[in-house]
């Protein structure tokens, strides 16, 4: 199988847009403060291509998700033997549960080429058509955030995704025709945050639309065994226990901390990580016994000492804690509302009895019958 990032695409006249930025030489007379920018960049580039070669190839390598590899290894079974393509997917859940590495896996299943892309990157009508019309048979299309795509790439898709037919306009006003020009039977797969967001002729041209769920801690264990091995560190099962404990029931999160107490057990120069040992670098690295960090945190304490329990304003949580909206509600609220420690209501979120009790401050007696524990 053929992994065909658009990142790494070079650009002809039918190319579509570049989806990463590069990294650039960095010019003498640049400020500190680009330059450490310019540094960020560099780190999150090696911890992607190092992200790239922990991902499981094969579905027998991936640990979790018991549901949806059912769900799809059916989908692959049948479509192999009608001799057709997958029909098209979306997968939707939080970040960093493995809905790239997914994508991946199918295009290794069905023996097929995998375009990576993202939608931010299809701001042009030309970048989806080139992409569209540079895919071989079976192909697979993933789109990341596709709930972000514009209108007008939307609905180049519709005819591409039902009848693999791409509609093209050529002149203008009165004197405009539409020519269609047939495109070889391909696999889309979509992955967002927000299903919810993807507006309903999108979302209904999806043969299968799938949940990606948040991780167990025995799943998040064996993934940190396997990563280690990836990364020749020596992890006691209680140790990766520990870090899995602190993952948030994701993936990436466990590989980042898992990388993170590597380098205090190198630094520290202890053999093997140990339970002990990643609980000394997770509490050095503020992530409390429950995965969670200062703004998950932060919010508690908002939503608990300044507003009594909530209900709390979103807009004012965010304020608080300096993150937008969108990260607040896409990347800690999920988290926080699976842990059963804050609540969305029509009126605001509010935190339970369990957040106070996480926070180190006793529950009010009165709310106490409202509050799950
Ligand atoms: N690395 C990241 N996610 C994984 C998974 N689900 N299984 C195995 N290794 C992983």
């Amino acid at each position: 199988m053929a992994i065909i990032s658009s990142n790494k695409q070079s650009q002809g006249p039918q190319e579509p847009k570049k989806t990463t930025t590069k990294r650039r030489p960095v010019e003498k007379d640049k400020s500190a403060e680009v330059n450490n920018l310019l540094q960020a960049e560099v780190v999150e580039i090696e911890e992607a291509k190092q992200e790239d070669s922990i991902r499981p190839q094969r579905f027998a390598d991936y640990i979790g998700q018991k549901d949806l590899k059912d769900v799809l290894d059916i989908a692959i079974k049948a479509a192999k033997s009608r001799g057709e393509v997958l029909d098209h997917l979306l997968l939707y859940g939080p970040p960093g549960l493995g809905k790239t590495t997914m994508a991946m896996i199918l295009a290794s299943e069905m023996g097929v080429s995998c375009r990576i892309t993202s939608a931010p990157a299809l701001e042009r009508p030309r970048d989806i058509m080139g992409l569209l019309v540079s895919l071989k048979p079976g192909d697979i299309l993933f789109i990341d955030e596709i709930h972000r795509l514009s209108k007008m790439a939307e609905e180049i898709l519709y005819p591409a995704m039902e009848d693999y037919r791409l509609d093209i306009t050529v002149g203008r006003g009165a004197a405009a025709k539409t020519r269609s020009l047939p495109l070889d039977k391909y696999t889309l797969i979509g992955a967002t945050t927000r299903a919810g967001a993807l507006s309903s002729p999108l979302r209904d041209r999806f043969g299968l639309v799938q949940r990606l769920r948040f991780y167990e801690v025995p799943e998040l264990t064996l993934i940190v065994i396997r990563s280690a091995q990836f990364l020749n560190t020596n992890v006691t099962d209680d140790g990766a226990e520990e870090i899995a404990r602190r993952s948030r029931g994701t993936p990436r999160i466990a590989n980042r901390l898992l990388k993170r107490v590597r380098d205090y057990a190198q630094v520290k120069e202890f053999k093997e990580i140990s339970k002990q040992v990643a609980d000394e670098a997770l509490q050095l690295f503020q992530v409390d016994p429950c995965g969670l960090d200062w703004t998950d945190r932060k919010m508690l304490s908002v939503i608990i000492e300044q507003f009594n329990g909530g209900p709390v304003g979103l807009e004012t949580i965010a304020a608080a804690t300096g993150e937008d909206t969108q990260t607040i509600e896409e990347v800690y609220e999920p988290y926080l509302m699976q842990i059963g420690y804050l609540q969305r209501t029509p009126r605001g979120r509010t935190a339970s009895a369990a957040a106070y009790k996480h926070m180190g401050f006793k529950p009010p007696t009165k709310q106490l019958s409202l509050l799950p524990e």
